[in-house]
């Protein structure tokens, strides 16, 4: 038998490790490939990760502005419906029941107030001759008279609604007897606000059923305390410039312009004209 010599024995371990170290080089740098290739994959991933955040975060932005946006034109648009009612309100208020008249302004021959209701006897002090008034301005008076009884206070209506043709008559009888006197406290057809059928003449106890001395009564100070609460204000305090003192004339122009009047001490008549029509939209609120 061939003896294997050391050389032989030598140069075939040499080429057991030559084998198995090229096999593991092989090995070794197909898995680096992989890892690099990995590695590769994982930057391109976290770049599109990147890229997509950031579109998120745009989006959100994109999103919070289109709210914002959608929200002030909604609030544009509520706006726009309010302006639209106030208009409606205002297109179906009577325009005429907070103008300036005495001596200013002037309502023709055929102006009758929209709605006028029957005043009940009870509160008339001359139940035979039948009063009516403004059908929104009842609920009003009613509510003053009722709430001047429960304060002990009695108050009566003496004259609610003239027409055009009854101030006439009445103008005239005046004239008759006074001459142009009648102009200090009686007004021309056309320019009383009793054609309104917001305003009355009150009368109380104790003066019999008269206007003479109505300013001394209990009843001209609750009036003037309390008037303002129901809507009502004095139209012809003393010293006014268009007729003599008038306590027991008490006009209705909405709870908000007569608070106003009332605490601070003013007079409709020395009001301007357009800041009084700013609360025409509100008198019967
Ligand atoms: N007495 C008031 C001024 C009127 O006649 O209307
Ligand atoms: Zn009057």
């Amino acid at each position: 038998m061939k003896k294997i010599t050391e050389k032989q024995i030598y140069t075939s371990v040499i080429g057991i490790l030559l084998i198995i170290i090229s096999g593991g080089a092989y090995y070794y740098s197909d898995l680096y490939q992989k890892k690099i290739s990995l590695e590769l994959r994982v930057s391109e991933l976290e770049d599109t990760l990147g890229i997509t955040e950031e579109n998120l975060s745009q989006k959100e932005e994109d999103l919070l502005a289109e709210k914002e946006r959608v929200g002030s034109l909604a609030e544009e648009v509520q706006n726009i419906v309010g302006t639209v009612g106030i208009l409606d309100k205002l297109s179906k208020t009577d325009k005429e029941l907070l103008q300036k008249y005495s001596k200013v302004y002037f309502l023709n021959e055929h102006y009758v107030p929209s709605n006028l209701s029957s005043i009940p006897l009870v509160h008339l002090y001359n139940e035979s001759v039948a009063q009516q008034i403004h059908s929104r301005v009842w609920p009003y008076l009613e509510d003053l008279i009722l709430a001047a009884a429960d304060d002990g206070v009695t108050l009566w209506i003496n004259s609610a609604y003239r027409s055009f043709g009854t101030q006439s008559t009445l103008k005239a009888r005046y004239t008759t007897v006074y001459g142009s006197g009648a102009n200090t406290f009686s007004a021309d057809q056309g320019y009383s606000e009793h054609q309104l059928g917001t305003t009355i003449d009150f009368t109380t106890k104790g003066i019999g059923g008269g206007v003479d001395g109505f300013e001394k009564t209990p009843a001209y100070t609750w009036l003037l305390e309390n008037a303002y609460k129901y809507g009502f204000a004095l139209s012809y305090p003393e010293g006014n410039a268009y007729y003599v003192f008038e306590p027991w004339h008490w006009r209705f122009v909405g709870q908000e312009l007569a608070t106003y009047l009332h605490k601070t001490n003013k007079n409709f008549y020395d009001e301007d004209q357009r800041k009084i029509n700013e609360y025409l939209v509100k008198i019967f609120d």
